[in-house]
């Protein structure tokens, strides 16, 4: 494959793709915000041969299809497309030119990378083993993009037999890959906390049900139930990240709010965690004559990855890299990430593009750190694999042997 691979076609797009990477560095726009970023994703696909390409899918996505009528498996790729809310302190002349809006997450690099895909994929129609569905997706941060795209049709005509996509990952070096089977990533749900106590004068406390002193002993016992419920070879986490209560110091305030994640890697920890989270909750309030009341938000499943198509990605991916630049059973995150949406209809696979920098120098911040850039280095990586991907399905199962 890699000696197939059309080499000087690629060098001669890079220019491009950092261009528009930059572009829209320099233009980032927030969960289901991302206009003049679709708009301008959609007029480089609407000039690919054989593109079918339809906009406005959950609310700013869009959903391409390449070659939609030659028979065969259709494969799916996708890409996030939204920015966070927060400055940017790049300080490089591509800086987010709108204030409080920062592409931090190096989505600007995947809409560069696949986009150079379907660029170069649509240029050799003749090596599809099927149709190409390239899905650029709104609201990835929190807004469950991904969710609103799959119920307005974006994995039906043709249905993909399995979907792909990177995230860019600042703990590996531009030109590798990481890549794992199973879990990858957490499921989020949201806990929205409230302990119901009385309102007295901070001097008669005993005429009122302090919320505050109750929520303090709850926040303290929510730590046992990792320690303590938890099955300590399934991983979970339970952080409370806000507490608000009280408006003066001589007052007792009648409620106490809190509110924190959960992060589980399977659906029984998830639910045996809730359940031991609702408990701790309610009877430790109740110990202090409070009333504690959980409200719970469902947010991202968990990630997880098909073994035989992760093993499929990284012959590829080694195919098109080298061994050495395939780094296999990559450490999982406890972060969430929509793609696990689409892996609930069919199998997938969910990589890492190494952006730090090749040459070893420190300089690549965290991913939401204001000061974080995506290496355009990387997008050579990330449009070889997107294509060997794509290429290979038709070899998949003699190659699987
Ligand atoms: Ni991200």
């Amino acid at each position: 494959m890699s000696q197939n691979f059309p080499e000087s076609r690629l060098q001669e797009l890079l220019p491009e793709l950092i261009a528009f990477r930059r572009d829209l560095h320099a233009h980032p726009e927030t969960a289901f915000k991302e206009h003049r970023t679709a708009e301008r994703v959609a007029e480089r696909l609407g000039r690919l041969p054989g593109m079918h390409v339809r906009t406005g899918v959950g609310e700013t996505g869009i959903v391409a299809t390449l070659a939609a009528d030659k028979p065969g498996p259709c494969i799916a790729l996708r890409a996030d497309m939204d920015a966070l809310p927060m400055e940017d302190k790049c300080g490089k002349p591509h800086a987010s030119t709108y204030p409080g809006v920062a592409h931090a997450c190096g989505h600007d690099g995947h809409v560069a990378c696949l986009l150079g895909a379907a660029i170069m994929l649509a240029s050799e129609p003749g090596r599809l083993a099927g149709p190409v569905r390239f899905l650029f997706q709104p609201g990835e941060e929190g807004g469950g993009g991904a969710r609103f795209m799959v119920e307005q049709g974006a994995l039906e005509n043709p249905r993909p037999a399995a979907i792909f996509a990177l995230h860019c990952w600042p703990f590996l070096p531009a030109g590798y890959v990481g890549m794992r089977s199973g879990p990858v990533m957490a499921s989020t749900d949201a806990l929205d906390i409230t302990i119901h106590g009385k309102g007295a004068h901070a001097a008669h406390p005993n005429r009122g049900v302090d919320p505050i002193v109750a929520a303090a002993h709850v926040v303290t016992a929510l730590q046992t139930v990792v320690s303590r419920h938890r099955d300590p070879l399934d991983p979970a986490v339970v952080t409370i990240g806000a507490f608000h209560a009280g408006t003066a110091r001589n007052v007792i305030p009648d409620a106490a709010v809190l509110s924190g994640t959960l992060r589980a890697l399977s659906q029984k920890q998830r639910l045996a965690s809730l359940a031991a989270i609702r408990q701790v909750i309610e009877q430790t309030a109740a110990a202090f004559g409070a009333r504690g009341e959980l409200v719970h938000k469902e947010g991202y499943p968990v990630n997880v990855n098909d073994p035989g198509l992760k093993e499929y990605l990284e012959r590829v991916a080694v195919e098109m890299l080298g061994r050495e630049r395939v780094v296999d059973n990559i450490p999982i995150s406890m972060g969430g990430e929509d793609f696990a949406f689409y892996t609930r209809h069919m199998p997938g696979v969910f990589w890492r593009l190494g952006v730090a920098p090749s040459d070893g120098s420190p300089g690549v911040e965290s991913l939401h750190n204001g000061c974080f850039d995506f290496n355009d280095e990387a997008i050579e990586t990330g449009v070889r694999v997107h294509c060997g991907i794509v290429w290979s399905w038709a070899s998949k199962d003699s190659a699987a042997g």
